[in-house]
């Protein structure tokens, strides 16, 4: 029986990254990370029921030496950067530890993750490393200093990275989400109109596909419109 390919999916735990991790279980076997067991324990079965063989790697993104112990072994073909942490508010009402929880998870992790799985996947010539970003990450916002200053700059690694490594057979891409129905935003928050995790799963779903000679290196993926539900009702 021919191998299946790997993914290594970061922030797998819920949301957005669950998402991914159903969406290409029917297909790859999974390494999962997030730092909550019972979380991944729960999307590792759903993803063995489609097929999946799936690993789960509890960890904290956090935490430089805790990823190098973790990702030691991990041999992977799809690497998708996903975890990330978003604390929404004014520059002079942050605290430096609000600011260093998104730099470490949005930004540093980047690095230490992609560092561990990288030189395989140039050593073998073969690869895709797919790069959660966001809307925020061409726009700009009140409240937006740290999160869509951690967004821009998934853009410009991501592009750098892709510049670097493509004539070694490695795709870079970067999925940019508009607004999505997840726990990233506080409870009682008014989703209808939102994309759904599913939505972005499905964009990863559709990058991975891609001829091995192609590279689509953006896709962005937003609501249709703020004034309508997901059911085309409009809103207020
Ligand atoms: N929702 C949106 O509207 C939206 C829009 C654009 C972009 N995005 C991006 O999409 C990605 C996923 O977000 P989401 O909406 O799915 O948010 P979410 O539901 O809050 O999920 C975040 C994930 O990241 C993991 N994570 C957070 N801190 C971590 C840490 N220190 N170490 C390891 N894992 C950590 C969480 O797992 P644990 O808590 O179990 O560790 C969880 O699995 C993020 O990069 C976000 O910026 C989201």
């Amino acid at each position: 029986m021919p191998t299946r390919p790997t993914a290594l999916i970061t922030g797998a735990s819920r949301g957005i990254g669950r998402a991914i991790a159903l969406a290409l279980a029917p297909t790859h076997d999974l390494v999962l990370t997030a730092r909550t067991a019972d979380a991944l324990a729960a999307v590792a079965r759903d993803a063995t029921t489609l097929g999946s063989g799936v690993r789960t790697i509890p960890c904290d993104l956090a935490d430089p030496a805790a990823i190098s112990t973790a990702l030691a072994d991990i041999s992977c073909d799809v690497l998708v950067n996903n975890a990330g942490v978003a604390t929404l508010k004014p520059f002079l009402s942050m605290t430096a530890e609000q600011w260093h929880g998104m730099v470490d998870v949005n930004i540093s992790a980047l690095f230490h993750v992609t560092r561990a799985v990288l030189p395989g996947m140039v050593e073998r010539q073969h690869g895709h490393v797919i790069n959660i970003g966001s809307t925020a990450g061409r726009n700009t916002f009140v409240g937006g200093t740290c999160y869509a200053g951690t967004k821009h700059f998934v853009m410009g690694f991501s592009e750098s990275l892709m510049l670097e490594v493509r004539d070694s057979g490695v795709k870079v891409s970067v999925v940019m989400p508009g607004s999505v129905e997840t726990e990233l935003f506080p409870a009682g928050t008014d989703t209808s109109w939102m994309c759904t995790p599913d939505d972005i799963g499905g964009a990863v779903r559709q990058l991975v596909d891609t001829p091995p000679h192609t590279l689509q290196f953006i896709v962005e993926v937003r609501p249709l419109s703020p004034k309508r539900r997901r059911d085309g009702t409009r809103r207020g």
